[in-house]
């Protein structure tokens, strides 16, 4: 068989699908667009000329993100989800190489470095979640290849300290692309872009996913600075965002009060659930500077299987290293943590 051979022995991506009318499995935003917004959104849509090719390099986005953000157009690199750009940056400068992470973290970059072949290297976080600093610095210094870390962390949703990614970046320096997967930035409110300017091997992924609520249109984006995007954006394949894809991300950011006040209403849920945990004395919650928590309880899968007949979908996470008993559930709407928090009650309470 002409099929490389790693790619038999590397597991696909692992996600079921289930029919329950409260969907709290994926960190999702629940805010689909308001109804005028939605209908003003088609009315744009509707002038994507679907017989021609999108722009090359979706330069109009880069643009609308440059002025959103402060930032050079030309340090930033766009693609169909930052999924995308994971694969894209393992091309870039794990093939033939390493990619290193923490373990647990998001599963896309062993499973893009498996997939591609890549020397994948993952360091077991140490106590309360912290990082194997040691050890990290010890890999960046022998090896080369690229460096992902999601901070905050997924999926134990904590935050790394600056201090600490600050030393890791100066022990990736020499050999390494090192990427901070900042997908959940909005809900720590932190923004670790600023150490580009002094790090020129340092990108920040971002996601449209979660805090713009644009899971379903596919948009991601990486920062950094003006030299390597250009190498980057090499990796991204021609035309692979769409112009629907491209005016939604543009329309979004023509509307950043309703990402703020999305935002905002995700906070306050976030607070309340943290609160509510705590009447539960047989769950250990982690806490969470994202917009899910990961918790721990006796029986993982009794409780999941609970919750699908509660109509709640939650995702199980105790297959994960360090993770037994563990389970994630995403901040939804007041109405879905409520019934969330009820169903915890009639089955643990
Ligand atoms: C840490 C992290 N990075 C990246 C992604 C992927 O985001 P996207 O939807 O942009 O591909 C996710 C999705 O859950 C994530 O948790």
């Amino acid at each position: 068989m002409a099929l490389r051979s790693q790619l038999g022995l590397v597991p696909a991506y692992h996600f079921s699908e289930k029919p329950c009318s409260i969907k709290l499995d994926q960190n999702e935003s629940p805010f689909d667009l308001p109804e005028d917004l939605e209908l003003e959104l088609f009315d744009r849509l509707k002038k994507v000329a679907l017989n021609r090719y999108p722009e090359l390099s979706a330069h109009t986005l880069r643009q609308h993100l440059a002025n959103y953000l402060g930032w050079s157009a030309e340090g930033i690199v766009i693609s169909g989800g930052s999924n995308v750009l994971i694969q894209a940056l393992i091309i870039a400068a794990g093939l033939g190489q390493q990619v290193l992470t923490v373990k647990p973290s998001f599963s896309v970059y062993g499973l893009e470095a498996n997939i591609l072949g890549a020397d994948f290297i993952e360091l077991p976080l140490g106590e309360n979640f912290s990082l194997p600093k040691a050890a990290l610095v010890s890999a960046l210094k022998k090896g080369k290849g690229v460096f992902f870390l999601a901070n905050p962390a997924a999926p134990t949703a904590n935050l790394f300290s600056q201090e600490d990614i600050i030393e890791l970046a100066e022990a990736a320096k020499d050999n390494w692309i090192m990427v901070i997967d900042e997908a959940y930035h909005q809900f720590s409110a932190t923004d670790y872009s600023f150490l580009i300017k002094g790090f020129p091997q340092l990108i920040c992924l971002r996601t449209f996913s979660k805090a713009f609520g644009l899971a379903g249109a596919r948009l991601g984006y990486a920062l950094m600075q003006e030299a390597l995007a250009e190498q980057i954006q090499k990796t991204i394949l021609p035309f692979s965002v769409s112009g629907l894809q491209l005016t939604i991300g543009e329309f979004m950011l023509e509307h950043p009060k309703l990402t703020e006040k999305n935002l905002g209403l995700i906070l306050l849920e976030r607070e309340r659930m943290a609160q509510a945990f705590k009447a539960f004395k047989n769950i250990t919650v982690f806490p969470s500077q994202t917009n899910f928590f990961l918790f721990r309880v006796k029986d993982a899968e009794g409780l999941y299987n609970g919750m699908l007949k509660h109509n709640i979908c939650i995702r199980r996470q105790d297959h994960l290293p360090m993770l037994e008993g563990c389970l994630r559930v995403s901040v939804g709407k007041p109405e879905e943590n409520d019934a969330f928090l009820s169903a915890l009650t009639s089955l643990l309470g």
